[in-house]
């Protein structure tokens, strides 16, 4: 008998307050126009001053807990994907079962930047797959805005805020296919974000921003991209056209749209949120996939590819049937 993990309830949420690019435009020298042809961006959400990842990534968890009509103490494992975390300890996961009451259960955090979650619904397949775990809660959740240098245009104009989350039942339905995570440390100087806390002598004086050769990073994001599609569809054994629905990390349209044609998809199969959202980061595939799942596009049984590619770098895929 096959085990898999189903997908039984989704959530999301979005702080209030809107920034435009217009509004970005008053404090650095930059454009609507420029920066919505290079990266599809018109506006993201900015968290209020009393927001935290645990406290959005509890609103999206109560979402998707109600979607699936469990009671919270069903739940065995959360993992929390974010490298935005309230504190550096407890990890958000143990702060979130807080929130949520959950009395009894394993909590953690994983810390693979904008491919975060899905790193973390990998770690949550295997629980389920193993049978150490009936209920898994997964979270993305984001407090990009105050990793953000916002006199940096090259940086500030492409991150937000939000929380998604999915939560994953035991069943013996196909649900998950296949996950493919892989990391290579090699590229920490084109991405990163440090740790004033954490300076040694070499690097003490270190801003606590976000750090990126973009168009560099833009060019491996493209290629690795590129190369994670074929090796999920070829663990498969499954064609392009076997696809329903590509739901992709939110960094920039141009890399979205390159992975659609190597799929040969239209845009219309391609769910994107960036425009309106920004990149989120760990949050923005749950982000997309709660978005589309709710509103209808994404229906039971469907194969939808979710992908995500990171600092680290970190890059991965998972393939599901919903
Ligand atoms: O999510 C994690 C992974 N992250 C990503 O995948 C992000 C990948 N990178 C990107 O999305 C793009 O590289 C950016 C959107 C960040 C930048 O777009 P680009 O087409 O790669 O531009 P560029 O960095 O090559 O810069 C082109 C020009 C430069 O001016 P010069 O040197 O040609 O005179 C920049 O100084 O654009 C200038 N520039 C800007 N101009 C107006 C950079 N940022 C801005 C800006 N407004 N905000």
């Amino acid at each position: 008998m096959n085990r898999y993990s189903r997908v039984i309830g989704t959530g999301g949420y979005l702080p209030e307050e809107i920034l435009t690019n217009d509004q970005i435009s008053e404090t650095v020298d930059t454009s609507d126009s420029w920066i919505y042809e290079r990266t599809g961006i018109k506006s993201r959400r900015i968290a209020g001053p009393n927001e935290t990842a645990s406290s959005m990534a509890e609103i999206a968890a109560r979402q998707a807990i109600e979607a699936a009509q469990i009671d919270p103490e069903e739940i065995d494992l959360i993992v929390v994907a974010t490298g935005t975390p309230d504190r550096v300890y407890p990890s958000t996961g143990c702060l979130l079962q807080q929130r949520l009451g959950i009395k009894q259960c394993m909590a953690f955090d994983v810390q693979a930047a904008c491919s975060g979650s899905i790193f973390a619904l990998s770690i949550a397949d295997q629980y389920v797959k193993s049978g150490a775990a009936q209920k898994v809660l997964v979270i993305g959740t984001e407090i990009c805005s105050r990793l953000v240098d916002w006199t940096d245009r090259t940086t500030c104009i492409l991150f937000g805020d939000g929380a998604g989350a999915v939560l994953l039942g035991a069943s013996e339905e196909t649900g998950i296919l296949s996950t493919h995570i892989h990391s290579d440390g090699e590229y920490e100087d084109l991405l990163y974000c440090p740790n004033p806390q954490a300076a040694t002598e070499a690097n003490k004086g270190e801003s606590g921003f976000i750090s990126m050769r973009g168009n560099e990073v833009f060019k491996v994001a493209v290629n690795t991209l590129g190369r994670i599609v074929d090796e999920t569809l070829e663990a498969n054994r499954l064609d392009k056209s076997d696809i329903d629905w590509l739901v992709p990390h939110q960094a920039n349209i141009r890399i979205i749209a390159a992975t659609a044609k190597k799929l040969k998809m239209s845009m219309e199969q391609v769910v994107v949120t960036l425009e309106n959202q920004g990149n989120t980061s760990s949050a923005s595939v749950l982000l997309a996939f709660n978005e589309a799942v709710r509103d209808g596009r994404i229906r039971r049984n469907q194969v939808v590819l979710l992908e995500a590619f990171g600092a680290g770098f970190t890059w991965g895929s998972v393939l599901l049937k919903y």
